[in-house]
């Protein structure tokens, strides 16, 4: 059909003069229509076979299983905790796509991580939120703001490690419907693309304020959870749902219960760097390193009264490289249609003016201190029994020289004024 003859029709040889151009000109005009028809069949062949191709939708190692090699997505890899996790699994050799919508985060940490992991196949960062469901693809440079299912399309994630979320309790309090938003209904969508993409493994970020404020210390893992403020709440809810979809599924679940998390990476290429319109939310470590360098006149301490040793609150400080170190481990323990539920802490409780002394030591600096009255939301007393992960995961805490995890997080603080923008 597509075949040109190339025989000459007789008329041309008997007619070659006169009128000739007459008789041959219908005969060329269907060979000119016939070459048209040709390329554009092959035209259509070659874009449709093109399409189909593997490269024309340009798969990359992210989007193909590779023998050995475990893809774990990382969302909220810009953040604190998610970036020290990624540069944690990078080391050991995992592929890592971070999802992140940047809201909290810092492209700097990403940056940072695709310096120190350049090659192929390694990382890649995704400009996504996670509540975005059925979001337009938009097209910003380099950049790709991708709907959840749609990352889960084209990426073959062997695990996730979900700690993407809005994550103070003050502000919790303040604007409890982000936080249930952002928090558990955002966990049901990244649920629902791990269900739908089979993903073999889910760790999920949750925290000790899910206990609320127990009657007991420690908090071991079976101790109820009554949690007080919206944020410890939402994140119930959130470990709920993930426990009622793991009854009738083959996937590895581990639900880590992060108690209050401190330091930074010891090699001092990674931070705690909150945008600044977040600091009256902010956390304890970051307070004292703002009153430290002077951007804050000094620190608040909030509630005096509070049924403790010396009347200040008690915490468990977890540093942010043993908390990625029991992630990784994890994951390497998850199996399949099992879940574990872990408390990961010192299991050992600080009074916020102890913490407030060791940042004084750490810094160099005699920080300004103001007691106030109680913040509502905040608990009197918690710390973890880690006897459990211990047991199950054989993971304990070691960085646990409360002054020392401060010194390493001051020393990037120093050469970071800005946070990643000094970079
Ligand atoms: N920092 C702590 O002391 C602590 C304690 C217990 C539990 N946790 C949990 O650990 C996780 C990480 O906390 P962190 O301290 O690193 O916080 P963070 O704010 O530094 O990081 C959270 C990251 O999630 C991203 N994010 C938020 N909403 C998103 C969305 N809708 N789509 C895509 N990305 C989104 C932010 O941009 C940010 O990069 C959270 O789930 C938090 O609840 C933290």
């Amino acid at each position: 059909m597509l075949s040109f003859s190339r025989t000459r029709s007789p008329g041309r040889n008997t007619s070659p003069l006169a009128g000739g151009m007459d008789y041959l000109e219908p005969k060329r005009k269907s060979n000119v229509l016939g070459r048209l028809i040709l390329i554009v069949s092959l035209t259509a062949l070659c874009i449709t076979m093109l399409k189909n191709a593997p490269s024309f939708t340009s798969p990359t190692s992210f989007s193909r299983s590779q023998e050995g090699v475990t893809h774990v997505l990382v969302t909220g890899g810009a953040g604190y905790i998610g970036s020290h996790a990624a540069l944690r699994l990078l080391k050991d050799s995992y592929r890592v796509t971070i999802v992140d919508n940047l809201s909290r985060g810092n492209l700097g940490a990403v940056k940072v991580l695709q310096g120190l992991f350049p090659e192929a196949g390694r990382l890649q960062f995704i400009y996504a939120d996670l509540g975005d469901a059925k979001a337009v693809i938009l097209h910003i440079p380099k950049i790709l703001l991708y709907e959840v299912d749609k990352i889960f399309s084209e990426n073959a994630f062997d695990a996730v490690m979900h700690f993407a979320a809005v994550a103070y309790v003050g502000e919790s309090t303040l604007d409890p419907l982000k936080y249930y938003h952002n928090i558990t209904s955002n966990t049901l969508v990244v649920l629902e693309a791990v269900a739908r993409h089979k993903v073999k493994k889910f760790i999920y970020s949750s925290t000790c304020a899910t206990y609320g404020e127990p009657d007991k210390m420690p908090i071991v893992e079976v101790t109820p959870q009554v949690p007080i403020n919206p944020y410890g709440k939402a994140k119930k809810m959130a470990e709920d749902m993930i426990l009622d979809f793991s009854k009738n599924s083959d996937m590895a679940v581990m639900i880590l219960r992060y108690f209050n998390v401190i330091g930074s990476d010891p090699e001092g290429r990674l931070g705690e760097a909150p945008k600044p319109e977040l600091r009256e939310h902010g956390r304890i470590s970051g307070a004292c390193f703002d009153a430290a360098r002077g951007v804050i006149p000094g620190l608040q301490v909030k509630g005096t009264d509070y049924k403790t040793g010396d009347g200040t609150c008690v915490r468990d400080y977890i540093d942010v490289t043993d908390l990625v170190d029991a992630h990784v481990k994890a994951l390497e323990k998850a199996k399949p249609r099992n879940v574990g539920i872990y408390n990961v802490g010192t299991g050992k409780g600080r009074s916020v003016k102890e913490f407030v002394e060791a940042c004084k030591k750490a810094t160099g600096v005699d920080i300004q201190v103001d007691f106030l009255p109680r913040r509502p939301g905040d608990y009197a007393e918690v710390y973890s029994d880690p006897a459990k992960i211990l047991r199950d995961l054989n993971w304990s805490a070691r960085f646990t020289n409360l002054q020392e995890s401060l010194e390493v997080a001051w020393k990037w603080q120093k050469s970071h004024p800005h946070g990643y923008a000094s970079s």
